[in-house]
């Protein structure tokens, strides 16, 4: 049976935050499925809800209501299956790369021979053979968000969780990183959850996108993109597409 099968189903997702003075409607209502093997965007206006969306999806957070499935299980908690690339990257200053990227498996205990073994395999993929030894510092912004890949991609999860990862990047970078982080994937592949506010970073990426309003975050519209990757950005149905998403978008993003 030709079946398409869901890594996870996001159903009637809410976040209401409570605060003395009142509360506040972050997410509404959001539900969608993320396919096995899938690299899923979440486009969304800045402020939306994307992060706090991501952290229910990922377990680092609970919902107000609705549900979270992960191969068909209703999610509680941390699940050491799923490992987030944050926007801001937590790498840790007074270790060098190899030990960030090792981090989540020394937690883990695994043995310093294996640790070094993953962690070269995921620096090498990820083009910062060479750099093992130098601290953050010494790394340019697109260096950092690749330390950052190569560590979650090190604790070998199923679904690889990434919140804006290159938002902070300068335009150059950005196109670059976005380009090297598809080879990765085509190399690697894994099922990856993808926020971002860039329509063309989106349209780039994406085998779907999952548009939100602004807040509180709903799903505006789902779309397939059937486009081969590495797509070209001025061709017409990637630049129709573009209009379409952009016509649909509450906010200029
Ligand atoms: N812990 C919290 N308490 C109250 N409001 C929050 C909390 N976390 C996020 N918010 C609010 O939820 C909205 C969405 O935030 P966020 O998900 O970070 O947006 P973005 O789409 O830019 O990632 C924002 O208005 C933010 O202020
Ligand atoms: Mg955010």
């Amino acid at each position: 049976m030709d079946k398409v099968s869901n890594k996870m189903e996001i159903r009637q997702i809410s976040k209401t935050f409570f605060a003395s003075k009142g509360y506040f409607v972050a997410i509404e209502d959001v539900s969608f499925d993320v396919r096995d093997g899938e690299f899923l965007v979440i486009l969304g206006p800045g402020h939306c809800g994307k992060t706090v969306l991501l952290n229910i999806v990922a377990g680092l957070d609970k919902q107000t209501g609705g549900r979270v499935l992960y191969d068909g299980t209703p999610m509680d908690g941390v699940n050491n299956q799923i490992s987030m690339v944050f926007q801001k990257l937590a790498l840790m200053s007074f270790k060098t790369v190899m030990q960030n990227v090792e981090l989540g498996l020394t937690f883990r205990g695994t043995p310093k021979n294996e640790r070094r073994k993953i962690s070269q395999k995921y620096l090498d993929l990820v083009g910062l053979t060479g750099f093992e030894k130098s601290y953050p510092y010494q790394l340019s912004g697109g260096m950092k968000q690749r330390v950052g890949i190569a560590r979650a991609y090190a604790n070998d999860p199923k679904v690889l969780v990434m919140d804006e990862p290159f938002g902070q990047l300068d335009a150059q970078t950005r196109y670059a990183m976005q380009e090297e982080l598809l080879k990765t994937w085509e190399k690697d592949k894994r099922t990856v959850i993808f926020v971002t506010n860039n329509i063309e970073e989106a349209l780039y990426l994406g085998d779907r996108i999952v548009l939100l309003s602004e807040c509180p975050a709903k799903v505006k519209a789902i779309y397939p993109v059937d486009l081969p990757k590495p797509r070209d950005m001025t061709g017409k149905i990637f630049l129709d597409l573009r209009a379409e998403i952009s016509s649909n978008t509450d906010l200029a993003i």
